[in-house]
Parts: structure tokens; sequence; C-alpha cells
């Protein structure tokens, strides 16, 4: 049977008291209705559609690049309601798989089998046992354990408010059948609203197999319905890739105190000290060592590469055995090559630094090209920038620049020249000569430190050495 996918995504989320639209609440950097479609899309189906309500324009831009076709449920009459608007456009012979776009933390395996059992006739719902069922639908269960019906925590009996199986709200049925079910379903329930969980109770009646499958994990289908749940499913998605990293060979000081926000490769070896926060697409190759507190975003770093403690990386490409850090800030379209060192302090961006270049201290260094073999020394300055353009600057190979330098751009500094401290290049320097530019130093003799003055000589001072000039004439 083809698969089509119904993501739910009408509701308000009132419980979020927020303006962003529930489904756009974000988890891990994604809106949460994104993480879904993701895993939809795994199932390679025939096609996904998402049935959205409030803030439908904002939903549909925010996900505006993600190929599913959107449905209008334009009143939110309810989860069953929902479905149904879909139905319109489901072919009978398909199999129909309902996700809620507040579940993001659903996998593909449990989603298979729900799958594998609707193509064999069944409706297929996924269910989970809880400690605290609070807010959640029950499943309930004949004495000989087959499944009769879905009451919603709103509609139970305080004995089956003691049930703990909870329903994750995610199926599985033919289209043909579910459509038959839905159109027998009606509100006249608690919420006023047509219950897509109610189709249980119908298949059961109508004779037809309805099976649950009991997920081991219970943080798959945890629901986000407010704050709280939204803080607890981003505590469990770190986890998870945190343990995906692990399985990977990367060591972690302690896996409750990392951040990844996006889709991050680890070699063998790697080894990442708390507080980091990796996001984008982010890969670090066989032994690169993270220091603590560092923001590595759509970065690669090779082999051996280590950053030290409080460095941000975005947008960067590093070679292997660089050195980087501490307080290092490498911002986009750095390139840097191996055994680059990029020390404290150092701000780059735009720039290409050669094989064992080293920028140690307190530095920046902006549009430029350093060759192999470079030193630059502490609190040199690429000054790019004249107040409306951006000015490359090219440092070849083998050059060393003096401390406290000031690269006025554009300007070429030939192979193997050296440049005094202090010096204010504005010039192209020529190649393996020293140039500088320096005021020559002087001594004044007899020069005597100022004396203490008391508070009253002080304002006079200051008033006789800030008095305005005289008005001209
Ligand atoms: C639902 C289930 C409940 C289950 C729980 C799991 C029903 C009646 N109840 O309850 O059994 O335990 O999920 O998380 O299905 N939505 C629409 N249109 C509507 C109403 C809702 O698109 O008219 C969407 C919401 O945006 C949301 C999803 O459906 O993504 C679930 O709705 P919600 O109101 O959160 O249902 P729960 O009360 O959590
Ligand atoms: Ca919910």
């Amino acid at each position: 049977m083809q698969l089509s996918v119904v993501i739910l995504a009408a509701g308000q989320g009132k419980r979020m008291n927020s303006d962003l639209p529930k489904v756009l609440q974000p988890l891990a950097g994604q809106p949460l209705l994104q993480h879904v479609i993701r895993t939809a899309r795994a199932l390679d189906p025939a096609g996904i559609y998402v049935v959205y309500g409030h803030g439908g324009a904002q939903v549909q831009s925010a996900l505006s690049h993600e190929p599913v076709e959107w449905i209008l449920q334009a009143e939110q009459l309810g989860t069953g309601h929902a479905v149904m608007q879909a139905m319109c456009v489901i072919p009978d012979a398909h199999c129909v798989l309902v996700l809620y776009g507040d579940v993001p933390l659903i996998r593909t395996p449990s989603l298979k089998k729900l799958v594998a059992l609707a193509d064999e006739g069944s409706l297929a719902v996924l269910s989970v046992n809880v400690d605290d069922a609070t807010g959640y639908g029950r499943v309930i269960r004949a004495a000989d354990g087959r499944l009769t019906a879905i009451v919603e925590h709103k509609d139970a009996t305080p004995e089956q408010l003691q049930i703990r199986e909870i329903n994750s709200g995610i199926m599985a049925a033919a289209a043909g059948r579910l459509r038959e079910w839905l159109l027998g379903l009606a509100s006249n329930n608690s919420a006023r609203e047509f219950y897509l969980t109610d189709v249980v109770a119908g298949a059961v009646t109508a004779n037809h197999r309805v099976e649950a499958v009991r997920t081991a994990r219970a943080a798959e289908v945890t629901g986000v319905n407010d704050k709280l749940q939204l803080a607890q499913v981003e505590a469990l998605y770190r986890r998870e890739r945190a343990e995906e990293l692990m399985l990977a060979g990367a060591t972690l000081a302690d896996p409750a105190r990392i951040d990844i926000r996006g889709d991050v490769k680890v070699g063998r070896d790697v080894f990442i000290d708390i507080n980091a926060v990796l996001s984008g697409s982010v890969e670090l190759a066989a032994g690169v060592k993270i220091g603590p507190n560092c923001i590595i975003s759509n970065s690669q770093l090779g082999a051996g590469t280590e950053v030290f403690a409080n460095s941000i990386i975005d947008h960067a490409e590093v070679g292997e055995n660089c050195r980087i850090g501490p307080f290092a800030r490498v911002r986009p379209d750095t390139v840097l090559h191996r055994d680059v060192h990029v020390g404290n302090f150092v701000e780059t961006k735009a720039s290409e630094i050669g094989v064992g270049s080293k920028v140690n201290h307190l530095s920046y260094v902006g549009d430029s090209r350093i060759g192999t073999g470079v030193n630059v020394g502490a609190g040199t300055i690429t000054c790019n920038y004249d107040g409306y353009n951006k000015w490359p600057t090219v440092i070849e190979d083998g050059v060393f620049i003096g401390s406290g330098s000031m690269l006025v751009a554009p300007v070429r500094i030939g192979a193997g020249a050296t440049i005094g401290a202090g010096s204010t290049i504005t010039e192209n320097a020529p190649a393996g000569e020293l140039t500088l530019t320096r005021a020559r130093q002087t001594t004044l003799s007899g020069w005597r430190r100022p004396d203490k003055l008391d508070d009253e000589e002080k304002a006079a001072a200051i008033d006789a050495a800030l008095k305005p000039p005289p008005p001209r004439r």
C-alpha cells in the first residue's frame, strides 16, 4: 500500500501562553513541526499533508521549504475533524498514518510497525505506559487484553484515570476504512469536539481488528502542550543526540551538558568538554578536542584539531591539527589550513590562513589571505573597512608581522618580509625586507612626575584646562 502521512498542526496551543503558534515553538532551534516532517519524510511516503489552522500563514511561511501539502482546517473542531479535512485528497487504497505536530520525538521504527499492521487491515495505534498519565487519552482494554476504546482524560471515569497505558495519538489505518469510521464520529463529549481517538470504538463496533503497538520509550510520544513539556522534550532530545555521539565514538565530559541543535558527525576519539553548543551541520574529525563552553556551528574541523575553552566557530573550515582559542572567535568564511594557531582574543572573518601560520594573541584578521609559515604578532589588526568599503589584505608566505601593527587594506606584504612592531602599513611592503613606520624614540631629561593636588586645586586645574575658547568674531 502507498503511504500518506497526515500531520495535525491546526491547534492553537492555548496552554503555551505564547504569540507563536504551538507547532512553531522551537526544539533544538527548529520548529516542533519541522522535526515531525523530517521523521515523516524518512518513511518515504507518497504524500505528506499538514493540517493547519491557527497562525496558518506564519506556520506555512516558516516551513515553506518543505515538500508537503497544506490542508486548511478553518475551524478547530477536534483531531478527528482535522484528519477528515485531509481525507478528501487521499485515495482509499492508501495507508494513512496520523502524526501530531506537537509530538516531535517520534521515531521511524515505531511508525513502521504501525504501518505494517495497517497494511494487514488493522487499525493500529501507538501506546505507551507512563508514570503520570495526566492529560492523555487512556487505552481501554477488555479482560482478554483486546483494545476496545480510547477515553480522553476529561471524559474518563475515576477508575479509567488509574490506567497507565496512554494513547500517543499516533495511528495508522487503510484510508477507506478510516474515512468510514471518521464519518461515524460524534461530538457528544466534554470538549464538544470530534475526537480522532473515537475511531477505535467505531472500528471495534464494526468488528475490525484494532491493535495497540506499545512502545517502550515514553520519550518518543511525549506531547508538548506547555512550556514545561517543551523544556522536558528539549532535555530528552539533548540526551538522545548525546547518546548518538557517544555511540559514534565521542567522549563527552558530561552528556547532560552538551547541546546539539543540528546534524553533528564525529570521528573516533573526539572529546567534547562541558557546555558545548553544536548547531547546524558540524563535522568533527577523529581526535578533535573541544574545550568547555565552545559554540560551534556549521563548520568542519579536521583530525587532531584542538579548540580551547570559550571559543566560537561559525561557518568555518578548519584543517588538521589546528589550535584555536581559548577565547577565539572564528567567523564565517574563515578557512584555516593544517597546523594553524589562532590564539586568545583573536577574531578572524572571511580569511584564509595557510599551513603552519600563527595568529596567537589579540588580533583581528578580516578579508585576508595569509600564506604559509606566517607569524602575525600580538595586537595586529587588518584595517579592512574605510567606513564604506571592505578591502583585502594579502600576507605572503614566511612573513613576520611585528606586534601592534595596523595593516591598512588594501595592502600586500611580500613573501619573507618583516614588519617592525607598532607600524601602520599603508603601502605594499616589499618581499624579503624590513619595513616599519615608527616615530623616533626620545628621552626628556629632568622631567618630573606631577604633584598630588588637593580637591580645590584639582577643580581649578580642570576649569582652566577645559575652558572653552573665546567665540570667534
Ligand atoms: C490528543 C489525544 C489524546 C492523546 C494526546 C497525545 C485526541 C482527542 N486526544 O490529546 O488521546 O493522549 O493527544 O499527545 O485526539 N489539532 C488540530 N485540529 C484540531 C484539534 C487539534 O489540528 O481541531 C492538532 C493540534 O495542533 C495538535 C494535535 O492535533 O498538534 C493534538 O491536539 P491537542 O489538542 O494537543 O490534543 P491533546 O489534548 O493533547
Ligand atoms: Ca497535545
